[in-house]
């Protein structure tokens, strides 16, 4: 008989920003998840994400929290350049780990960072989140069963406008070690390089760009370059994250084109489906801005993040074919514990 009784998890969430609130409203839904402990520099931040998600501790010292005998699972989720020290102090402890990529924004940190996660042997994942939606998982199966023959060329061109950038930017004393590719254009790096898994790259060659960003913030506009594996082929990312802020894709927008022996697959997940125009200022996304008027409402992001948010607060579970049901969610009632999801 198999044993169907779950291990519980204490979770400890290092870094309480939006990616932290987010990740802990939706464990705090989790059945099997009966501890949350936070660990967040800012007071006024910790109080309100402990708040939000029902957190049993909260300190400003990660390395407090990763000492407490209820954690099992750790979320690193600082701001990219503060990854290192609560990972390497997570995988001392022998927690199983999901760190908010990028692992780390310095070649020589991300390669003491492997180490120490291969010489502790813990469980560590990466969150590269668009390896779980729907468009990236059948495009990865079919070129996994063959479907486009032998890949042979692959390009991806990421769009975004300038207003993430800047974010970095500001919140970093060392510019220089932020990057388009590093920060954003690692999702599209990794997806691409997910679907080529079967070969192996032997070569780059890249080049970027600092005219727009580079004035003000120190930091790179565009970054593109090519990718060569073992059997010759090849594989351009391009990606710009300097657009101005007019432009309407404040988060990752992205086109993808796999082409094989046998067969192509295009992926437009620009999100220009549906493209809002208006007088009024738009203050949605990731780092809003009131000086914007267009916006792309990509419909999965805001789909995926709406369900999480409601799942197990509404009366109605929102589906694909239930638009209502998005919108009677009362998002500000507080998350409910060890709730089992059916
Ligand atoms: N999975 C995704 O699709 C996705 C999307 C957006 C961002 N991210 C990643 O998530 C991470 C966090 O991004 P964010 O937008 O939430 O940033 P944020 O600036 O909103 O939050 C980071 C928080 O970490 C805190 N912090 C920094 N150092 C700390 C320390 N030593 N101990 C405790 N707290 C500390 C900061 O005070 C801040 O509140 C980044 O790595 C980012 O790239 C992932």
């Amino acid at each position: 008989m198999r044993d169907r009784k779950a291990k519980r998890i204490g979770l400890a969430i290092v870094g309480a920003g939006r990616v932290g609130l987010f990740r802990g409203e939706v464990a705090a839904r989790h059945p099997q998840v009966d501890w949350i402990g936070i660990a967040e520099i800012k007071p006024e931040r910790a109080k309100l994400v402990a708040e939000k998600v029902g957190a049993d501790f909260v300190t400003s010292d990660y390395r407090e929290l990763l000492k407490r005998k209820e954690v099992t699972a750790v979320i690193i989720s600082t701001d990219e350049h503060l990854h290192v020290d609560p990972i390497l102090a997570a995988a001392e402890q022998g927690h199983s780990l999901m760190i908010e990529k990028p692992l780390a924004t310095d070649l020589g940190d991300s390669a003491r960072v492997m180490k120490a996660i291969e010489a502790t042997g813990v469980d560590a994942v990466v969150g590269y989140t668009q390896r779980f939606r729907r468009r990236w998982l059948a495009a990865k199966e079919k070129v996994q069963s063959g479907q486009l023959g032998d890949v042979t060329l692959v390009s991806s061109r990421a769009f975004m406008n300038r207003l993430v950038a800047i974010d970095n930017y500001k919140r970093t004393d060392h510019p220089e070690k932020i990057s388009p590719m590093v920060i954003s254009g690692t999702h599209a790096l990794d997806i691409v390089m997910w679907m080529m898994e079967a070969k192996t790259p032997v070569e780059i060659y890249a080049r970027s760009i600092d005219k727009a960003l580079g004035p003000e913030w120190k930091g790179i506009d565009a970054t593109s370059g090519v990718i060569t594996f073992s059997d010759g082929s090849i594989y351009q990312a391009t990606i710009s994250w300097a657009l101005p802020v007019v432009w309407p894709g404040a988060v990752y927008s992205l086109d993808v084109g796999i082409v094989g022996t046998e067969g192509v697959l295009t992926i437009d997940d620009t999100h220009r489906d549906i493209v809002l125009a208006t007088s009024k200022a738009q203050a949605e996304g990731y780092n809003p801005d009131t000086s914007r008027r267009v916006d792309f409402m990509g419909a999965i992001l805001r789909e995926t993040w709406l369900w999480a948010s409601c799942a197990d607060r509404c009366g109605t579970r929102p589906s694909s074919g239930s638009t209502a049901s998005h919108w009677v969610c009362r998002h500000n009632t507080p998350p409910r514990r060890r709730l089992t999801i059916g």
